[in-house]
C-alpha cells in the first residue's frame, strides 16, 4: 500500500483534482514517472472523456456506423505503405520496434490504415457494400509535446468505405457537425479542400515544384530538403517566410480534372442543402499521403498552432493500395485531447455516492457492510468507512464526497430495526425501517437514478 502511494505521489504531475494537487509536494522524489507526452486521465476529468465518448457512440450510431476496434500495434509495412514513406509521421514520428521474432512493428500512428487493414482482412465487403466504421483509442506519435500535442494521444474517427457520391462527404460532414453541436462546442470552422486524384494530381505536382523551385531561397531548411519529395506539405509549413514565399503558388482546386472539379462542386452544394457552414481553403494539405479529392479540418483559434481538433478527407485508392478491392472511402478522426481541452472549465462532475452509512462499533460496521452491498447490488451508489473512524470523521468524510443522504448506525439502530436517513441537501431527516431502506432511496432517488 505504501509503495503504490509513493508511486502516485511521485508522478507528480497530470493531477485534476484540486485537493490532491495541493498534497503532491515537489521534494517527493521521482521514482517512476510517466513517459513524456503521455498522460494520466484521472477522476474528476475521466468524467469529460466519457461525455464525449458516450455521445460519439450515440450520434454515430445514429448515422448507421458500427464500432470496430484493432490492436494498437501494427506491421510498420501498414503504416508506410498507406500514410507514406515522405510523410513526418513516418520519417520521424512512429514508435517503431522489433519484437522477440524480429518483425517491425509500429504502435499506430492514426486508425485509418489500421481499420483498412482489418477490413480487407476480414473480407467487410462481403457483408455490405457499403461499411460505416468508427473507432476510438490510443494513437502514438513522436512529436514535441506542447498543448494539444502528445505522444500518446486518443483518435474518435470515422470511416465510410464503399461509397464515390458527394452526398456521402456531406453526410460524413454532417455527422461531423451534430457531434460538435451534441457536445456543446460550436466554436470551431469548418474546411474543406480537394486535393484532386491520380489523374490531376501529378501535373500539379510538378508545376509547384517548379514554382518552388523559383523561391528556394525563401524557404526554410525542411522544405528545401522536401519540396520536391512532398512539395504540397511546403504549403503547410508553419514558418512565416515559407508561407510568404508561397502565397502564389499554384492551387490544386485551380487544377482539378472534370471527374474532381464536379465532384468537389457536388460536395459544396450538398453542404449548403443541409445547412452545413464551410469555407473553401485551397491551401489545406494534409500530412498523409492517402488523400484524393475531399479534404477538410475542423478547425479552432482556441489551442493556440494546435489549430485542427479534427481532419480527414477521401482516400479512393488506399484499400486497393493494401490489396484490398477497389473501393473508394472517407473519414475523419477528432484528437479527443483537444476537444476536452475546448470543454476547459466546464467540467462534469463525478458521480457521487447516494447514500453514505456511519456505522459506530464493529457490530453496526457488520451490518453497514451488509446493506450497503444490498444497495450496490440494486443500483444505489453506497459508501462507507472502513478504518473504524469517529462519527464526526465519517459525517466530514460523507460531505466530502458530496453524498446525497446519510444513514447513522449504532447498536440502538440495529436493536430496533429504524434508523434516521439524512438528506445532505436540505438537512431534514426521516425515520426509515433498515428493511425497506432500499425502496425509500430508491423512491427517494427516482428523480436522479442512474445518472451521474
Ligand atoms: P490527422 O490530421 O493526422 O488525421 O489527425 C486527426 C486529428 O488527431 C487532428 O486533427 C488532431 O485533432 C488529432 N491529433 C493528431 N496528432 C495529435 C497529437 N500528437 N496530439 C494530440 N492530438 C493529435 C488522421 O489521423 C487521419 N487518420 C484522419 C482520417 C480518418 N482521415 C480519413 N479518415
Amino acid at each position: 500500500m505504501r509503495y503504490v502511494l509513493q508511486l502516485v505521489r511521485s508522478t507528480e504531475k497530470s493531477c485534476f483534482f484540486e485537493d490532491h494537487k495541493s498534497c503532491i509536494s515537489k521534494d517527493v522524489a521521482l521514482s517512476i514517472a510517466a513517459i513524456k507526452g503521455m498522460n494520466d486521465i484521472l477522476p474528476g476529468e475521466v468524467e469529460t472523456w466519457q461525455f464525449l465518448e458516450q455521445v460519439a457512440r450515440e450520434v454515430f450510431t445514429t448515422y448507421g456506423f458500427s464500432e470496430i476496434r484493432t490492436p494498437v500495434p501494427e506491421k510498420t509495412e501498414l503504416f508506410c505503405r498507406s500514410i507514406g514513406e515522405t510523410t513526418d509521421i513516418v520519417e520521424k514520428e512512429m514508435y517503431t520496434f522489433n519484437d522477440k521474432s524480429d518483425n517491425s512493428l509500429t504502435l499506430r500512428p492514426e486508425g485509418t490504415a489500421p481499420v483498412m487493414r482489418s477490413f480487407i482482412q476480414n473480407r467487410l465487403h462481403n457483408l455490405d457494400p457499403v461499411s460505416k466504421l468508427y473507432y476510438l483509442g490510443p494513437m502514438f506519435r513522436y512529436e514535441r509535446p506542447q498543448k494539444g500535442r502528445y505522444r500518446q494521444f486518443h483518435q474518435l474517427g470515422a470511416e465510410v468505405i464503399g461509397v464515390e457520391d458527394a452526398r456521402i462527404d456531406a453526410q460524413v460532414l454532417a455527422m461531423l457537425h451534430q457531434y460538435f453541436t451534441r457536445i456543446g462546442i460550436e466554436s470551431v470552422a469548418l474546411q474543406v479542400n480537394s486535393l484532386g486524384c491520380p489523374d490531376c494530381r501529378p501535373a500539379y505536382r510538378l508545376q509547384l515544384i517548379d514554382f518552388l523551385e523559383t523561391r528556394l531561397d525563401q524557404l526554410c531548411s525542411e522544405c528545401q530538403r522536401r519540396y520536391r519529395t512532398n512539395p504540397l506539405r511546403v504549403l503547410d509549413c508553419k514558418i512565416a517566410t515559407c508561407q510568404a514565399a508561397t502565397t502564389a503558388a499554384p492551387a490544386m482546386i485551380d487544377h482539378l480534372c472534370c471527374a474532381c472539379d464536379e465532384h468537389f462542386a457536388q460536395v459544396q452544394t450538398y453542404l449548403k442543402a443541409v445547412d452545413i457552414p464551410f469555407a473553401v481553403n485551397a491551401r489545406m494539405v494534409r500530412g498523409l499521403d492517402y488523400y484524393v479529392r475531399t479534404t477538410f479540418e475542423l478547425v479552432t483559434d482556441q489551442l493556440g498552432s494546435q489549430n485542427a481538433v479534427a481532419a480527414g478527407g477521401r482516400y479512393d485508392g488506399l484499400i486497393e493500395s493494401l490489396g484490398g478491392p477497389a473501393l473508394p472511402g472517407i473519414g475523419f478522426a477528432i484528437g479527443l485531447e483537444r476537444l476536452v481541452l475546448m470543454k476547459g472549465e466546464e467540467k462534469i462532475q463525478p458521480a457521487v455516492p447516494q447514500l453514505f452509512i456511519a456505522a459506530l462499533g464493529e457490530e453496526a460496521a457488520s451490518r453497514a457492510f451488509v446493506l450497503m452491498s444490498r444497495l450496490q447490488a440494486h443500483g444505489i451508489r453506497a459508501e462507507m468507512d472502513y478504518q473504524g473512524k469517529s462519527l464526526k470523521a465519517q459525517m466530514r468524510r460523507a460531505n466530502k464526497l458530496n453524498a446525497e443522504f446519510t444513514l447513522i448506525l449504532g447498536e440502538e439502530e440495529i436493536t430496533s430495526g429504524q434508523a434516521q436517513l439524512k438528506n445532505m441537501c436540505d438537512s431534514t431527516q426521516k425515520t426509515v425501517a433498515l428493511d425497506s431502506l432500499q425502496q425509500v432511496l430508491q423512491e427517494k432517488l427516482s428523480g436522479s437514478m442512474g445518472s451521474a
